[in-house]
Formats: structure tokens, sequence, C-alpha cells
């Protein structure tokens, strides 16, 4: 692996503008994970706080190695023109299950605050499914049932990589090696959905902004049964998969699943000093 030095006057670019200048800067704060855990949803109401600048899309700097090696003037470069006294944030949801990326980031800066966002792993894991399923079907191709997703001859397949996703604590665990526990804020995906507003005023007191997104940056759509985001130009609503329907999975078999997980759920709270709301 190649080692990169750089200085911190080179990971500053400003615009030419000369009234009001703005500037690329390194993030403050990086959303790392958890794939399907509502980070596209935290993003766009973070990116309503007038503290906040945010990159549009995923930069996946520290998780490919193409990337990786143009760089911070080019992580830089991918960041959103602000003003200095902005906290730039980027997400990239990869972050969080990639072996690399915890030295990588802890190597750029130390005191850097991290988000995750996690929900129920049996949800997360069939969302990923959705997820999936829908893509390929965008290109008229097929995808495996939710039952072969899941399962072989009745029981959990052990290899699915979607599972290992929500072995939360197996990634959890490479991420503390390299920064202690304060760096992190938990969001608890489940809870976004339900009530946005209380979960995004502990992310603002974590990111030191003043607090200033309530109930009334949202609207309850009744039709939809979640809650949207005002003044979003279009229609930006919290909700599942992108608001697709969740395949139909037995009962018998959610329960499998709710029991595979309840002790790395478990090593999951302990680590993180604090418990969800999950089965
Ligand atoms: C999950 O994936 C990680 C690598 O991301 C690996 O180290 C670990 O052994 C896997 N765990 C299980 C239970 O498959
Ligand atoms: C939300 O904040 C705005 C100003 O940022 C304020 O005018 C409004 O009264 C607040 N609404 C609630 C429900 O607290
Ligand atoms: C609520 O959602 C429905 C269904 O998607 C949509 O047709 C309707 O316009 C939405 N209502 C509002 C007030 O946004």
């Amino acid at each position: 692996m190649r080692r990169f030095t750089w200085s911190m006057s080179s990971t500053s670019v400003s615009s030419s503008n000369s009234y009001s200048q703005t500037f690329q800067q390194l993030p403050g704060a990086i959303i790392i994970g958890v794939r399907k855990g509502g980070t596209r949803a935290l993003i766009d109401m973070l990116s309503l706080h007038s503290g906040v600048a945010v990159s549009q899309k995923e930069v996946h700097f520290f998780d490919l190695q193409k990337n990786y090696e143009k760089g911070l003037p080019w992580y830089v470069s991918q960041m959103p023109y602000a003003f200095p006294d902005k906290l730039t944030i980027e997400k990239t949801p990869a972050y969080f299950t990639d072996v690399h990326t915890p030295e990588r980031i802890h190597q750029m800066n130390p005191d850097i605050k991290l988000l995750l966002i996690v929900r129920e792993p049996t949800l997360r894991m069939i969302s990923e499914y959705t997820h999936a399923f829908h893509n390929r079907l965008r290109i008229q191709k097929q995808y495996m049932s939710i039952n072969d997703f899941l399962l072989k001859d009745g029981e959990i397949k052990l290899k699915c990589i979607a599972l290992n996703r929500s072995l939360y604590y197996v990634h959890m665990q490479n991420w503390l090696e390299y920064f202690p526990l304060d760096s992190f804020h938990i969001v608890d995906g489940d809870e976004l959905i339900r009530k946005p507003w209380q979960e995004i005023n502990k992310v603002e007191r974590f990111l030191k902004l003043e607090p200033q997104i309530n109930s009334s940056y949202f609207y309850f759509n009744e039709t939809k049964g979640f809650y949207c985001l005002k003044d979003h130009g279009q229609e930006q609503c919290i909700r599942e998969s992108k608001g697709r329907a969740h395949p139909y999975v037995a009962p018998a078999i959610l329960e499998k699943f709710y029991q595979y997980f309840h002790e790395p759920n478990k090593k999951f709270f302990s680590l993180v000093s604090r418990t969800f709301n999950w089965s």
C-alpha cells in the first residue's frame, strides 16, 4: 500500500469569486454507513441546516484504492464550495464495512466526527435485497427470490454478504481500533423514519451545530404513511427502499433471523454502550 503525505495548505481550494469567497474543504464529519440504513435521508436533512455543506454524491475515497491513490487534493475537489465557517459532510455507506477505511480516515484526521446510521438488522438485510432486486429489474434482469437470497436448504446463508453487513459489531470493532467511542454518533434509522426531527436534534448536538431542524421542516403524508421534507424541490420523503414495498417473508423465517441476530446485536450494544429497540 502506498502512503501519502500532504500539507494542510494543499487541501483547500478557493473559488475565484471576489465578493464572497467560498472554498472546498475537507469534511469535518463523515456519514460512514451503513448501507440501507437511511444515509440518504440523513444527509438530505442535514443539508437543510444553514451551518452545513454536503457533497451530493458518494465519494468512495477511502474504500476504493483507485480513488485513494489520487490523494487528498482529489478528495477535496469532490467537496462542495462553501463558506469557511460551514461544516462539510460527505457520506459513503460502503465505508462502514471496508477494512481499510478506519485507519485511512484516522490518518487524515483523528478528530473527525463520524456518523453511523443503523436499522434493525433483519429489516436492513431485506432492504438490501429489495434494492438489488429493483436494480436488476431496471436492466430487465432476473434476480433470485427473497427466500433463495436468505436461505439455503432451509438454513440461514451464513456466507451472505448482506448478512455480514448486518453484523454491526464485526465492523464496529474495526473502527474502535482507531477511534474512541465519543468520535461516533449513532443514528437510529428506524426512529429517523418515525420522528425525524428528534434524531436530527441529537445529530445537531453531536456536531455542535445550533438546533435548527424542527418538526416544522416536515409534513406527514397520510397516503404514504411517511414524513416528507418541506421545501426540498422535488418531494423528498423518508421511507424505506425508496418507497418500494419489501417482499413477503414468512414469519417463521423472520423469527429465525431475529434469533440469529440476537447475540451479534448484544455484542454491538455492548461495544457502543447503548441499546436499540430490536427484538
Ligand atoms: C464479515 O466480513 C468481515 C470482513 O468485512 C470478515 O472479517 C468477517 O470474518 C466476516 N464475518 C462473518 C461472520 O462472516
Ligand atoms: C421551528 O423553527 C423555526 C425557526 O427556525 C421557528 O420559527 C418555528 O416556530 C419552530 N417550530 C417549532 C414547531 O418549534
Ligand atoms: C402524498 O403521497 C401521495 C402518494 O404518493 C401523493 O400522490 C400526494 O401528492 C402526496 N401528498 C402531498 C401533500 O404531498
